[in-house]
């Protein structure tokens, strides 16, 4: 590897490491067989420095993963947002995506873990927009279900489950559209591959209730928290496939992408084929709170 990554380092079972000397062995079992669990968090530059955002949850998000599938790390919650919040500082970045990781540091062939070390690391990385067309979005509704929990567990941010994404993102892609929209096994919206969904219809706010095979997101709970403070109403519940054609307006979101208009789902335009109104309004909004121009929840900022 080369080039943008020469000057990031990374954390990895407590020290700090220049990228390019971070190496895996090539047969570690989460490499064969997906098995590593990650988060994917955000820092943002505020008016009183560097912050990351929700930091605590995206930490407990990550324990539940591991505790999932039963992966042990020698790190607790409080060292983990502590390495977090160090590397970040030790990096010196003022927006930044960060991806911990933990996996199992072995070079073996079998797949049971019993007696499998595991290993854990920290990468951040600069980011300012994920999408440069994140207001206007094409979706194309997969033909590819969106993963159960009776096959794979949906609340572990696992690397596994994210083939599913991956071949939902390709088909949308191969055939001209900017993103997938997953569909349930019992035929209901889901989310976007690696991002919630909502829809507006007369003035209120619809998203997948967490029975249709969406993971449990936490900018999706942070819209849900604002919405309830501006007075939107926010309904959960099973969202049909048509009703994305007919909504007035459908965005999806995710601490990467944040908040991004869907313009277009399966070639019917939505809404006026441009950014909606509220959509506009709660993406500005999002983009307050995460700079600690707007307060939710006093706890939501870390400083670095
Ligand atoms: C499958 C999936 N859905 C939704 C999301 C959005 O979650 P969050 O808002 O916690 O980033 C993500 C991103 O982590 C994801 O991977």
């Amino acid at each position: 590897m080369g080039n943008s990554k020469d000057n990031i380092k990374v954390w990895w079972d407590g020290k700090i490491l220049p990228f390019q000397e971070a190496k895996v062995p090539i047969l570690n079992h989460s490499m064969q067989y997906g098995s590593g669990i990650f988060e994917g968090i955000r820092a943002y530059e505020t008016d009183r420095g560097v912050a990351i955002f929700r930091l605590e949850d995206h930490v407990r998000r990550f324990l539940r993963s591991m505790k999932i599938y039963r992966m042990v790390s020698e790190y607790g919650e409080m060292e983990i947002i502590n390495a977090i919040l160090e590397i970040v500082k030790a990096n010196n970045f003022e927006n930044c995506y960060i991806r911990p990781f933990i996996f199992y540091f072995d070079d073996n062939i079998p797949l049971p873990v019993e007696g499998k070390k595991t290993s854990l690391y920290i990468v951040p990385l600069p980011m300012g927009k994920y999408l440069e067309n994140a207001s206007g979005l094409k979706c194309k509704i997969s033909s590819w279900t969106r993963i159960n929990s009776d096959s794979l567990p949906i609340q572990a941010k696992a690397s596994g489950n994210y083939l599913n994404s991956l071949i939902a993102v390709m088909e949308a892609r191969e055939n001209g559209f900017d993103e997938a929209i997953m569909i349930d096994r019992d035929g209901y919206v889901g989310e976007g591959s690696a991002e919630n969904l909502f829809l507006v219809e007369d003035g209120m706010l619809f998203t997948p209730s967490l029975d249709s095979s969406a993971l449990k997101g936490i900018t999706r709970d942070t819209i849900i928290r604002i919405a309830k403070m501006t007075d939107l109403e926010v309904q959960e519940r099973r969202i049909h496939r048509e009703e994305l054609y007919t909504a007035d307006e459908v965005f999806l979101c995710g601490t990467a992408i944040e908040i991004a208009g869907v313009i277009n789902v399966d070639g019917r335009m939505v809404g006026n084929g441009k950014e909606g109104v509220i959509t506009r309004r709660l993406r500005e909004r999002y983009g307050e709170v995460v700079r600690g121009k707007f307060a939710v929840d006093p706890g939501w900022l870390n400083f670095v």
